[in-house]
């Protein structure tokens, strides 16, 4: 089974905790072990929105800013790749679909972080599924899932156990301002927009237990949201 993993950086670094990470790279080993082929997307998290805001306040423009954004994405892969079996994954970064299909091809478990300015890595984890025909994109996110509200701000705010791609393009369409570097959405327009023309199922949970991940991945056992393509 051919699997995308997205971890946010909010997850897998919320701070520099190497035990996190390696918590983590032991759930990619399992995974990997089990017969998983794995494209493994990470995000930038505190450090990407520390390094932005510090930049922005400097005068740095927004291509600027999601350059230095993508930036800490490919530094927090880098942490997770230092963290993985050498025998196992690719040593690099790749910086595009091509390359990263390439190493997937090798049987080599592909590491990756953002790729051009304007999109999250929610949207290269979508487009890398699309890339490599992946059967499944995981999104190991802060949030349990895709709600009706911002379950932060409303208490009843309702989670979908199951929704379309098409009803999560509108969702995430009706609540979207235009996005700055390092603003944050549950899953961004385009990631919706590339799983929805796509057809690949995707699943978006709470990614901080890696256990819960692993679970996610191996037996489909999870609680969070299904995101089905339109002909399921
Ligand atoms: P993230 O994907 O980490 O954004 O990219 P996020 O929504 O803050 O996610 P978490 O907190 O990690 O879960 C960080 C920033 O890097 C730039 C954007 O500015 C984004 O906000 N970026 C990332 C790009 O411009 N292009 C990419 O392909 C990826």
């Amino acid at each position: 089974m051919k699997t995308v993993l997205s971890i946010g950086g909010s997850v897998l670094v919320p701070d520099l905790d190497a035990g996190r990470v390696s918590d983590y790279a032991d759930v990619v080993e399992s995974l990997a072990a089990a017969g998983h082929d794995l494209g493994v997307v990470v995000g930038g998290g505190p450090t990407a929105r520390e390094y932005i805001g510090a930049a922005r306040s400097l005068g740095a423009n927004e291509g600027e800013l999601d350059q230095l954004g993508i930036d800490t994405t490919r530094l927090n892969a880098r942490l997770l790749l230092a963290a993985l079996d050498e025998d196992l994954a690719s040593p690099t970064v790749p910086t595009n679909y091509e390359e990263a299909a390439e190493s997937l091809h090798r049987d080599r478990v592909v590491v990756m972080g953002g790729v051009v300015p304007a999109q999250t890595t929610d949207a290269v984890s979508a487009a890398l599924a699309e890339y490599v025909d992946a059967d499944r994109l995981v999104f190991a996110t802060s949030v349990p899932g895709v709600f009706d509200a911002d379950p932060e701000e409303d208490p009843d705010a309702g989670r979908y156990e199951e929704m379309t791609a098409s009803d999560l393009v509108e969702l995430v369409a009706s609540g979207e301002s235009l996005g700055s570097a390092g603003s944050n959405a549950p899953i961004d327009l385009l990631a919706a927009k590339v799983l929805d023309r796509s057809g690949i199922e995707a699943v978006v949970l709470d990614g901080t237990d890696p256990e819960a991940v692993e679970r996610a991945v191996l037996d489909n056992d999870y609680e969070g949201t299904r995101i089905t393509p339109d002909y399921d």
